[in-house]
C-alpha cells in the first residue's frame, strides 16, 4: 500500500506531489510527506492526512523543480511524525521513500547498527536507505549502482524512490512487487504509484516492471534491469480523463461511484453483449474457451469484496456450466501448496491487479502449469499483466476505499463468462441462454430503478444507525451480497456486522437475535424465497428487527419487515448486481449519519500491495 509520487522537471514540484498525494490517499493515510531538492534535501513530513501536512507547512519555502512525496499505509511502526515518509540517511543527503515491505530488514539492520548506525524510525525503509548509504559510501560508487548492489540483497516487496542533494535533477526508482508508473511529459517526468498524480500533464506513460530499475531526469528516462542492462521502455497512451477522478458534485467519491453503477455496468457490456444476436464476445476468453469448456475444475482467486465476486461466480458457474468451482483467499491459497494441476482454469478477480496476495498467488498456480484469467478493473495493473486472458471490469476508476462499482463491474464479467462457456459447452439451453442475455442487458436500467430509492434508504440508515451490530442474512446468490453487505457496514460505519447463510444462522448467530438487533434479510424472489420467509419468521418470533431487500410486489415479505427496499424483477442469476446496491447506500449512509469518514475509513487502504 502507500501512495509515492515524484516529480522533475522545469514545474515548482511541491504542488504537482501534493495534488498527486491526495488522489492516491486511497492507498494509505496514516501519515503524509516530502522531500524537496532545494539547496540540499529538505524534508517535511507529519502524522495525518495530506492536508494536515499541507496545513502544517504553510509559509516554509517549498519552492523545488524536483521532490518525492509518500501517503502511508503503516507496516513497520505506529503512525507518527518520525516514521512517516521520506526517510532521510545518516548523512542526511539521501531522501527515500517506499511502498513495500523489506523483509529481512531487522538483519540488515543488526550490521548496520554494529558499524555505528543509529535509526531514528521504527521503519523498514529507513534501514534499506542506510544501507544504500553505506554501499555507497564503500564503493565509492554512484546512487544507481548502490541502490542496484542493495536490491539483490533485499528480500520483500518494493517501490522505492531516492533523492540525493548531490545529484540534485535526478530520481532514481525500483520496483518489486508494488506498482509504479511514469509519465512521460517534455523536457519532464512523473512518478506514480499509478497514473493520477499525471493526469493533467500526461497521457503517455511507462509501467515499470519488477526487477526495473529507473533513473529519471528532466530530459532523460533510463530503465535498466538488476543486471544493468539498459531495456527500451514500453510507452502507453494513457486511456483516462481527469474527470474520471474526481467527485463531480457528489458529497464523496462512494455515492459517486454507487450512483455510477448504471453506466459502469453498460459500459461493461457494451461492445461484449449483442442479446438480439445471442452472441457474447470477449476475446480474452475466446481464446482459452477449449481448456475452459475441457477443465475439471475452475479455482477462483481473490481478497476482500472481489472474493464475494467469486463466490456468486461460483453459483453461476456451476449452475451454468456445470464445471465445479473452488473459491479461495489469496491469502490462504498460496501458502498451502495447493493441488493445480495442468489445465486447471484460475480466474483471478482483482479491483485494482495489485493486491499482493492474489498477485503471488497466481504466480504460484501459473507456475504449476494452470491458465490464468483475470477479472481485473485497472487497465496494465500487475495482474492484468501477468494473466494468460481474461476481461477487464470498464468500472473506471475507483477512489472510494469501500469498493462498489467495481464489485457489480466483477459480477457483470462473471456472469458473461459463465454464459459464454455454457453455450460453448452446450451446459445450457437456447432460451435460457436468450433469457439471461436479455436479463443482463436490462441491469443497468434496473440498477437506476434502484438507485431512485436512495432517500428512502437514507431514512432506513437514520433509524438504525445506533445499532451496535448487525446480521445480514441470504441464500444461493444472494448469500455472497449478504457477506458483501456486511462488510460494507463494517468498512465505513464500524458498526459489527456478520452475514451468514439464512439457514445456517440457526447454528450460531440466532443467539444473538434480541429487540435491538437489525437483522437485514436479501429475499429477492428467488428458488429459495419460501425458505428465506420462514427465516423470516423465525427472527421475527424471536423480536429481532426485520429489514429486507425484496422483490417489488411481495407484499408477503413486506408484512414481515419492519422495512423493505425494494429492487425490480430479476432473474436470480443476474439479481446480486441489484441486490447488493440498496446495501451500499444503507452502508454509505449509516457511515455517514455516523459523521465517519467513508471515503477514508480508518485502518483500510484500497490496495493492500502488502502481504
Ligand atoms: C482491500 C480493499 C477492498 C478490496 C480488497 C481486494 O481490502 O479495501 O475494497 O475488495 O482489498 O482488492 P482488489 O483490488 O484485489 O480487488
Amino acid at each position: 500500500m502507500c501512495g509515492i509520487v515524484g516529480y522533475t522537471g522545469p514545474r515548482e514540484a511541491y504542488p504537482i506531489i501534493i495534488k498527486g498525494l491526495k488522489r492516491l490517499e486511497y492507498r494509505g493515510y496514516d501519515s503524509t510527506g516530502v522531500a524537496l531538492q532545494n539547496g540540499g534535501v529538505k524534508v517535511y513530513k507529519k502524522k495525518g492526512k495530506v492536508a494536515e501536512l499541507e496545513e502544517a507547512i504553510v509559509g516554509k519555502n517549498l519552492h523545488a523543480h524536483v521532490g518525492i512525496g509518500h501517503t502511508r499505509w503503516a507496516t513497520h511502526g505506529e503512525p507518527s511524525d518520525r516514521n512517516a515518509h521520506p526517510h532521510q540517511s545518516s548523512s542526511g543527503k539521501l531522501a527515500m521513500i517506499h511502498n513495500g515491505i523489506i523483509e529481512n530488514y531487522s538483519q540488515l539492520k543488526n550490521e548496520l547498527i554494529k558499524k555505528g548506525y543509529v535509526f531514528h524510525s521504527d521503519t523498514d525503509t529507513e534501514v534499506l536507505l542506510n544501507f544504500i548509504e553505506e554501499i555507497k559510501t564503500n564503493n565509492s560508487c554512484t546512487l544507481e549502482e548502490a541502490v542496484r548492489i542493495a536490491l539483490k540483497r533485499v528480500v520483500g516487496a518494493y517501490v522505492i524512490l531516492l533523492v540525493d542533494a548531490d545529484d540534485p535533477e535526478t530520481i532514481i526508482a525500483a520496483r518489486k512487487g508494488s506498482p509504479l508508473v511514469i509519465g512521460i511529459g517534455k523536457g519532464e517526468h512523473f512518478l506514480g504509484s499509478d497514473a493520477s498524480p499525471m493526469l493533467e500533464y500526461t497521457k503517455e506513460v511507462v509501467y515499470v516492471n519488477d526487477y526495473e530499475l529507473a533513473i529519471v531526469r528532466p530530459d532523460e528516462l533510463i530503465l535498466k534491469n538488476l543486471g544493468n542492462e539498459k531495456l527500451t521502455p514500453y510507452v502507453q497512451k494513457l486511456d483516462l480523463e481527469l474527470a474520471a477522478i474526481e467527485k463531480g458534485g457528489y458529497e464523496h467519491f462512494m455515492l459517486k461511484e454507487i450512483f455510477e453503477q448504471p453506466q459502469t455496468i453498460y459500459d461493461c457490456l457494451r461492445g461484449r453483449l449483442d442479446a438480439s444476436n445471442g452472441t457474447i464476445t470477449m476475446s480474452g476468453i475466446q481464446q482459452y474457451a477449449d481448456q475452459i469448456v475441457k477443465a475439471s475444475r475452475i479455482v477462483i482467486i481473490a481478497c476482500g469484496t472481489s472474493w464475494h465476486a467469486g463466490l456468486v461466480a461460483e453459483y453461476i458457474i456451476e449452475e451454468l456450466c456445470r464445471i465445479n468451482v473452488e473459491v479461495e483467499y489469496a491469502s490462504e491459497f498460496r501458502y498451502r501448496n495447493p493441488v493445480i494441476t495442468k489445465g486447471d482454469v484460475i480466474i483471478a478477480i482483482s479491483q485494482s491487479g495489485e493486491t499482493a496476495d492474489t498477485l503471488v498467488a497466481i504466480e504460484t498456480a501459473k507456475a504449476k502449469g494452470a491458465i490464468i484469467l483475470g477479472v481485473v478493473n485497472v487497465v496494465g495493473s500487475s495482474i492484468a499483466r501477468i494473466s494468460h486472458g481474461g476481461a477487464y471490469t470498464h468500472a473506471g476508476p475507483e477512489i472510494g476505499v469501500a469498493s462498489t462499482k467495481a464489485f457489480t463491474g466483477q459480477l457483470a464479467v462473471l456472469t458473461m463468462i459463465a454464459l459464454k462457456i455454457a453455450y460453448i459447452k452446450g451446459s445450457i439451453s437456447h432460451e435460457r441462454y436468450m433469457h439471461l442475455l436479455n436479463e443482463l442487458q436490462e441491469i443497468p436500467e434496473k440498477v437506476a430503478w434502484v438507485l431512485k430509492n436512495s432517500e428512502h434508504i437514507k431514512k432506513i440508515a437514520e433509524k438504525y444507525k445506533d445499532a451496535r451490530d448487525f446480521l445480514y442474512l441470504g441464500r444461493g446468490y444472494n448469500f455472497p451480497v449478504a457477506l458483501e453487505g456486511a462488510l460494507k457496514l463494517k468498512e465505513i460505519s464500524y458498526i459489527h456486522a456478520e452475514g451468514y447463510p439464512a439457514a445456517e444462522m440457526k447454528h450460531g448467530p440466532i443467539a444473538l437475535v434480541d429487540d435491538s438487533l437489525p437483522v437485514v434479510f436479501i429475499a429477492t424472489r428467488d428458488a429459495y424465497h419460501e425458505k428465506i420467509v420462514s427465516n423470516m419468521q423465525e427472527i421475527k418470533a424471536r423480536k429481532g428487527r426485520v429489514i429486507s431487500v425484496i422483490t417489488e410486489g411481495d407484499e408477503h415479505s413486506t408484512s414481515l419487515s419492519e422495512d423493505v427496499m425494494i429492487i425490480p424483477e430479476a432473474d436470480e442469476i443476474v439479481a446480486p448486481m441489484l441486490s447488493v446496491v440498496p446495501l451500499q447506500l444503507l452502508a454509505y449512509y449509516i457511515g455517514v449519519a455516523k459523521g465517519q469518514d467513508v471515503d477514508k475509513p480508518r485502518n483500510l487502504a484500497k490496495s493492500v500491495t502488502v502481504e
